[in-house]
Order: structure tokens, then sequence, then C-alpha cells
């Protein structure tokens, strides 16, 4: 067997690893050089998290990887081992969306939606490290995230009046 054929053979077997998925431990497996968007699309049937420029330009394939949004189309699923994952599948508690979907959708945010998952939850990880950030700071945490529908204004304005409901839930329970 040449080395060409070694390689062929090292790339079609598959590696199995264990992560926390939405707060769910989890095993999949896949093959080795795939994408951590190929595995949670392809491997573990979540097509939430949205396809792309897989170039990193875009922000339609931002999941969050120990809380930090990461661009998943350059990230090596193999990498996540062990790590924890939130992707938009994991933002609703049952029946009841998380204020950031229905802000959006009540104030026009998410038009034909492509950009929506991506958006949620790079909007998610500003929100859960600062509660209330100004407009400023939410445009600059949402920069690498494209739309192509809504100019931005609606997306600004619901992650805004997410953040209130939010802040508003945890003076609530406190
Ligand atoms: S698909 Fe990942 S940044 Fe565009
Ligand atoms: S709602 Fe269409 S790309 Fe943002």
């Amino acid at each position: 067997m040449n080395a060409g054929q070694d390689k062929g053979i090292a790339l079609r077997r598959k590696v199995q690893i264990e992560l926390q998925l939405n707060g769910e431990p989890t095993e999949v497996s896949f093959a080795p050089y795939k994408t951590l968007l190929e595995v949670l699309r392809e491997d573990l049937g979540l097509p939430g998290t949205k396809h792309g420029c897989e170039l990193g330009e875009c922000g339609a394939c931002a999941v969050l990887l120990d809380g930090v949004p990461v661009l998943s189309c350059l990230v090596l699923a193999v990498e996540c081992a062990g790590r924890s994952i939130e992707t938009v599948e994991g933002l609703a508690r049952g029946p009841e969306l998380h204020p950031l979907q229905a802000a959006l959708t009540d104030l026009g945010g998410s038009q034909c939606g492509y950009c929506t998952p991506g958006m949620l939850m790079t909007a998610k990880a500003l929100l859960d490290r600062e509660p209330n950030p100004s407009r400023e700071r939410i445009r600059e945490a949402i920069a690498g995230n494209i739309c192509r529908c809504t100019g931005y204004q609606q997306i600004v304005d619901a992650i805004e009046s997410a953040a209130r409901e939010l802040r508003a839930a945890d003076e609530a329970s406190a």
C-alpha cells in the first residue's frame, strides 16, 4: 500500500468524540476532516446553523463554543471534544421562545431568516456577558454577521428590547 492509499484510508476512518451539545452530553462520530458546521448539520441532525460562505465572512454559521461565538465553518469538529457547544436549537425552552427570538420576530429583525441563527447566537453571547449593552456595542458585536434584508436597524432594536426583558426577568427573580 502506498502513502496516498494510507492517507485515503485515514481520511475515511471516523473519529468519535463526546461534547456538551445544548446542555446535553452527546457522542458523535464523523470523518476527521469535517468542520463543526458540517458535523452539526450532517451528523447531529441540527440544520438550524446555516451554511453560507464557508470562508469565515458571513457569520451565518456562528455558534457558541464554551460560551464564545465562533464561525463553525472554520472550526474542525475534532477540536470540540469535551467542550460545550450551543446552537440555535438550544435557545427556546419547549414552546417558549428565547426573548431574543421573540424580539427579532416581533420587531421585523428576521426577514428571509438566513442570518438569524448566527445573529441570535452572537447576540446571546453578548447579552450573557453584558446585560445592558449600548447600541454601539450591539452593532460592534454583530459586525461579523451579514444581513442582506433588514438594514440592521430592526436587529439592533430587537437585541436592545430582549436585553431589557432579560434584565427585568433577572430583577424579578432576584
Ligand atoms: S458560513 Fe461560516 S462565516 Fe459564512
Ligand atoms: S433576514 Fe435575510 S439575511 Fe438577514
